[in-house]
Formats: structure tokens, C-alpha cells, sequence
């Protein structure tokens, strides 16, 4: 992973645990104590390896833990974790390790990026979604009772060690969800990801090692090539927000409770590209296939919210700049282009056809161009 202000390793395989110690420690000349930041159910399930191989280096070796959920991902968290880190003596060559998805991920990249102005830190992502989306990129932080992600820094890890072995105990459930945002690497950049995940999907969602392993690697090369080129979302790091607009306000319509982050971008995901089709952007075949890809890696939850609700929502949405709407909408499998025109009468037609698919199934023909059903 290279940007303008960081470099450095995305390691990607099995058994990788046991080798994060020493890693990390061949990266940095000057450690004095590693604190593994993780939530009680993975220090339980994954830590040992990690501690075992920072602690037969000889490095003193803490654990900071903070409950499973995105209800720890705010301030209070991040001062307690602080305040221990201050009894614990942690100094300015003390190491932190994300031990954890991405709640753990954006919490612990925050907290070193503002504990004693900044000290260094480790991404160890266990969840999908992290090992291919959020512990790549830079982007920490943590939440306010106003919105998502609303406090934080741009903060790289020294090095991300993403080991598939850690998903074997990840439920069904969140698996499929983080699966939606490689579905979204595939639609945006990567056709040959996306035509994998087509033929290999019964592997992938066995948990297959090998097929994992591989959705994983091309994802982050995906997310990697994009956050090269555009580091601090001034244009191109748009497109990673492919589903994002309207899957924010479907999390917020739901008060981030009825759906997990990758469900509510995969209805953001059939909602964008049923925009895309209605302005002929995109031919029907291959909006049928983005649809059909969604659905077979995660059974999307119903939720109760309508257009209006939805409209008024994508409002807060940090995508929404200077009031125009922008959108990212597909052209084809593997690319897509940023609209700056999109008016709110396509946005409710989108939306309402996304509503009548969450409702009444897959529509069995190709939608008819842009008639929105409430102009
Ligand atoms: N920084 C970024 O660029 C970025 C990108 C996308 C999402 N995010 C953030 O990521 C967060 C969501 O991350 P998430 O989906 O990983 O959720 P999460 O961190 O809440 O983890 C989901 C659940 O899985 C459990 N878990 C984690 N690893 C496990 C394992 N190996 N076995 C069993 N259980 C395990 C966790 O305890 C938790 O209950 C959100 O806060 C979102 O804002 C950040």
C-alpha cells in the first residue's frame, strides 16, 4: 500500500497470527511494550498467538479490551482506552495491535493517532469486511450521536496482517455482509474479481480458504490501487463509496440496528444501479448481474423505511457535497463513472425500485427507463 504519506505491507495468508511479533518487530528498530487493543470474544478466540509471538521476542506484552459493537466506537471509548493506556505508562515507542474487525480497527487507528500526538500501530483485521475494506486505506476514527465517522484522522498502520484462519470463527451472517463490499470491488474496478465471485461463490461462502483467500487479496489490491491514487478522497476515492449514499441512510432510517454495514451497501448497491440503468448508463444485462451477485452472498434484511424517509437522509451523507447530489453509478462490470447531475426524482425512482425488489422479489424482466413511481 503506497500513498503520498505512507508505505507500507498488506500481508495475506493462513496461519499468520503466530507471526505478527515478529513482523512488527522487523519493521521497527525501537518497540517498549505492544498493547493489543481486541473485544473480549476475539482475545478469547485469537489473541494467544499474537501475545505468544510478541512475548518470544521478549517484549512486554498488555491487553486493552472494549466490547463487541458499533456502540463502542465513540469518544468515551477512546478516553478510557487512553486513560489506561497512561496507567499502563504507555510512551511514545509503545505499539498498538487492532486485533478485530472494524469497529476495533477505526477505534485502535484513532486512539494511536492521537495518543502522545501519535505513536505506531498494527491493523490484525478478523472480520471480512475489515480484512478487505477497513483496515486498508487510512481512514480511523469514530462516531458521534450525529452521524458515522464523524471524528477522525487519516492514520496508516505500519503494516496490515490479514490471516483468512480468523474468519473460521466469524458467524455466517457477517461473512456474507462483508462479502457485499468485495462484491463492490468487483463492480467498480476489478471484472476479474467480480466474474470469480460469480463462478466461486458456493467456495467463498463455505469458507473456503483458498477462494477467501483470493476475494481478499484482490479486494485489497482494488482498495490499494484507489487510495494510491487519491489519498484523501478528493476525487477518484469517490468511487469506493459505490452503494454508500443510499445504504448510509438506510443504516440511519434503521438507527444501525435492523441491518449490518454490508447488507444496508448492498441495497445502496441495487439502488445505484437501478439509477444507472434507468439512465441508460448501464445495459441490463450487467445490471442484472450486479443485483443477482448481491443477493447471492447475503440474504438482505427487510427494513421499514420509504423514499421520502431515504431521501431526506442522503442528506447528511458526507457524499453529498455543496447540495448537488453526487452518485456513483456503474457503466459496466468494473467501471464506473461519478455523476453530478443526479436530480432527486431519479434518486426517488431508484430508491422506489429498490423498495419494490426488497419487497416483492427481482423484477423478472429488465426495468423500463426511468419512470420514477412517486415523480
Ligand atoms: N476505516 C475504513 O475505511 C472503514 C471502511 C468500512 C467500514 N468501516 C467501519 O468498520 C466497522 C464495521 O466493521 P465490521 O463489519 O468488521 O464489524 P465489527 O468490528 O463490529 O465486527 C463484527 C462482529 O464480529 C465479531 N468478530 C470479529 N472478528 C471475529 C472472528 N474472527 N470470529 C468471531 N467473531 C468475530 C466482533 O466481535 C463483532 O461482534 C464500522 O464501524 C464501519 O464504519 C471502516
Amino acid at each position: 500500500m503506497k500513498t503520498d504519506s505512507a508505505d507500507y505491507q498488506v500481508h495475506i495468508g493462513r496461519g499468520l497470527l503466530s507471526a505478527v511479533g515478529e513482523v512488527s518487530m522487523r519493521l521497527t528498530d525501537t518497540v517498549s511494550r505492544v498493547f493489543i487493543v481486541t473485544s473480549p470474544e476475539i482475545e478469547r478466540l485469537w489473541a494467544a498467538p499474537v501475545r505468544d509471538g510478541f512475548s518470544a521476542l521478549g517484549v512486554p506484552v498488555e491487553t486493552l479490551l472494549v466490547s463487541a459493537g458499533e456502540g463502542e466506537k465513540r469518544l468515551g471509548t477512546l478516553e478510557r482506552l487512553c486513560e489506561e493506556l497512561a496507567a499502563h505508562r504507555a510512551d511514545r515507542d509503545s505499539l498498538l495491535v487492532a486485533l478485530g474487525g472494524g469497529v476495533i480497527g477505526d477505534l485502535t487507528g484513532f486512539l494511536a493517532a492521537v495518543y502522545m500526538r501519535g505513536i505506531r500501530f498494527v491493523q490484525v483485521p478478523t472480520t471480512l469486511l475489515a480484512q478487505v475494506d477497513s483496515s486498508v486505506g487510512g481512514k480511523t476514527g469514530v462516531n458521534l450521536r450525529a452521524g458515522k465517522n464523524l471524528v477522525g484522522s487519516f492514520y496508516h498502520p505500519l503494516v496490515v496482517i490479514a490471516d483468512i484462519d480468523a474468519l473460521s470463527t466469524l458467524p455466517e451472517r457477517e461473512l456474507r455482509a462483508g462479502l457485499q463490499e468485495s462484491v463492490k470491488a468487483g463492480v467498480i474496478r476489478d471484472p476479474e474479481l467480480f466474474s470469480y465471485m460469480e463462478s466461486h461463490a458456493d467456495a467463498i461462502l463455505r469458507g473456503d480458504a483458498d477462494a477467501l483467500q483470493h476475494v481478499v487479496e484482490a479486494s485489497v489490491r482494488m482498495k490499494a490501487s484507489v487510495v494510491g491514487e487519491d489519498e484523501r478522497e478528493h476525487g477518484l476515492r469517490m468511487i469506493l463509496n459505490f452503494g454508500h449514499t443510499v445504504g448510509h441512510a438506510i443504516e440511519a432510517a434503521t438507527e444501525y440496528r435492523a441491518l449490518l454495514h454490508g447488507e444496508a451497501i448492498g441495497w445502496g448497491m441495487i439502488a445505484a444501479t437501478r439509477l444507472a440503468q434507468s439512465r441508460a448508463m448501464l445495459a441490463d444485462s450487467d445490471a442484472d448481474r450486479i443485483t443477482a451477485l448481491v443477493h447471492r452472498y447475503a440474504d438482505l434484511p427487510r427494513f421499514q423505511a420509504d423514499a421520502e424517509q431515504l431521501l431526506a437522509l442522503t442528506g447528511g451523507d458526507k457524499k453529498r457535497r455543496s447540495g448537488t447530489l453526487n452518485f456513483v453509478l456503474p457503466t459496466a462490470i468494473g467501471s464506473v463513472e461519478i455523476a453530478r447531475d443526479v436530480m432527486e426524482v431519479e434518486l426517488t425512482g431508484a430508491v422506489n425500485a429498490m423498495l419494490l425488489e426488497m419487497h416483492f422479489g427481482r423484477p423478472s424482466a429488465p426495468l423500463a427507463p426511468a419512470q420514477p413511481v412517486h415523480a
